[in-house]
């Protein structure tokens, strides 16, 4: 991506102080996928920093809730298929779960059963990884579903908050870093 484009890209991108609540510098992608422009620069700026070759990719996982505005249309022009990590409690069964720290206290994800094969290479996307609790996660439950984590995508990474340490020895990219 040149760079007029990959500042038009970050130009969408809109950062609201004390929300939700006070000391958090909250980043706001919706006005990327608002403008057709900004949304289609952002799918080029993924498949083109994909963490791994699209041919080592067999699926696209995406984290509810804002890695389900483009992990879908990045696994449609990739043609792969699409994994919804959904917040507990909103899938029917059989599902499978995996449980993270929050600030307080602790959240679980879940995805269904049965909808990865045994080996498949599972590329993991969300919209920003902060201290990477859920992307660790999602890792584990992928594993447990007997997927291969391919790597993750992410279109911002807080670098303050060293969340890609967690993930381990993957491959990760993120497209914009910010403190
Ligand atoms: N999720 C965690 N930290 C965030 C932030 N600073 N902005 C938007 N979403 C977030």
């Amino acid at each position: 991506m040149n760079e007029a484009d990959a500042d038009y890209l970050v130009s969408r991108v809109r950062t609201i102080r004390d929300f939700p609540k006070q000391g958090i510098l909250f980043r706001d992608f919706m006005p990327i996928f608002a403008d057709a422009k900004a949304f289609g620069l952002l799918m080029d700026a993924l498949i083109d920093a994909l963490p791994v070759p699209a041919e080592e990719i067999d699926m696209i996982a995406g984290l509810e809730a804002r890695g389900f505005l483009f992990g879908p249309a990045l696994a449609n022009r990739l043609g792969k298929g699409f994994i919804a990590v959904r917040k507990a409690g909103k899938l029917p069964p059989p599902t499978k779960q995996a449980s993270y720290s929050l600030e307080y206290g602790t959240a679980e994800i879940e995805v269904e059963d049965n909808l990865i094969e045994e080996g498949k290479r599972v590329l993991i996307v969300d919209d920003l990884i902060a201290t990477g609790g859920s992307a660790q996660a999602a890792r584990d439950l992928i594993e447990q579903c007997g997927g291969t984590v391919a790597g993750f995508s992410f279109v911002m990474e807080l670098v303050g908050l060293d969340g890609v340490k967690k993930l381990g020895d993957y491959p990760v990219e993120s497209l914009m870093k910010m403190p």
